[in-house]
């Protein structure tokens, strides 16, 4: 595992930005990206549209997956992650909306939804490069402590915990959800590369656990550790508790000229 420890959150932007770019640009014009809602990777948004707009990344003949869906949300809800992902990711990264997919989070057929989605990624080739950012618990996608390391694309029911975290997006905790659609654990360690950013104070215990501590599913995020690319990028305040951060400063200063990104 790669980890990248920055001053401050809108550097964290722009190296993970630089890390997706890099794949993106390998992998071409087809490039099939991986993406989360929420706030931790706004800033990585930011930096790629702002790519987008100098012409220097080209999505527009690339597929997106979003990782999670809340359900029961009537279609068109501002909250739902369908029109977050249009908010955040479709529009500022110029991508074709036909192109965007999100777990289908409607009541109906719901318990053949995870399935659809699953088949729909494989028909896309799988994800080049999944953009994550972790729960204070250790939650990737919505997948809670104690989910399967092999999960796949289910329904779930959400943590107190983070429903009490999303609360902020909603007039009331009442009205979060309480169930969902995310994608398993073994399908985001099944993307090519995988982009975790990490920002705040808040985020410290889940950054320590996912990074330094044992594989188990009561961390979620430490499944990175069993994947072959997972770069983390974190601010000081979310890297405040791990042990190694004077050695993971030191390979990000030490690094070859062909391994150095273009930030
Ligand atoms: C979002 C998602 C979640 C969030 C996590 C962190 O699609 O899957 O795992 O990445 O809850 O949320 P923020 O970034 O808002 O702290």
């Amino acid at each position: 595992m790669e980890i990248i420890i920055c001053p401050d959150a809108e550097r964290v932007g722009e190296v993970a930005a630089a890390v997706v770019a890099r794949v993106a640009v390998a992998v071409g014009p087809s490039v099939v990206l991986g993406v989360a809602t929420g706030s931790s990777p706004l800033a990585l948004y930011e930096n790629l549209a702002k790519r987008v707009a100098a012409g220097t990344l080209d999505l527009s003949d690339a597929q997106a997956f979003a990782l999670d869906e809340y359900v029961g949300l009537p279609a068109g809800h501002p909250e739902s992650y369908a029109e977050v992902i249009r908010r955040t990711v479709t529009e500022p990264l110029k991508l074709d909306p036909a192109r965007v997919h999100v777990p289908d989070g409607r009541s109906e057929g719901l318990s053949g939804a995870g399935q659809r989605y699953e088949d729909a990624i494989a028909a896309a080739g799988g994800v080049d490069v999944q953009i994550l950012g972790v729960g204070a618990n250790g939650h990737i996608g919505f997948n809670e402590p104690g989910s399967s390391l092999a999960s796949r694309t289910r329904v779930k029911t959400l943590s107190q915990r983070t429903r009490d975290d999303n609360a902020r997006f909603f007039d009331s905790v009442d009205q979060v959800p309480t169930h969902c659609i995310t994608q398993g654990i073994g399908t985001i360690l099944a993307a090519r590369h995988l982009v975790l950013v990490a920002t705040g104070a808040a985020k410290a215990d889940a950054v320590v656990g996912l990074v330094e501590g044992p594989v188990t599913s009561m961390c979620p995020a430490s499944a990175l550790q069993l994947h072959r690319f997972a770069t983390v990028v974190c601010d000081e305040p979310a890297a405040a508790k791990l042990a190694l951060a004077d050695y993971y400063r030191q390979c990000f200063d030490e690094q070859l000229d062909w391994q150095k990104l273009d930030v």
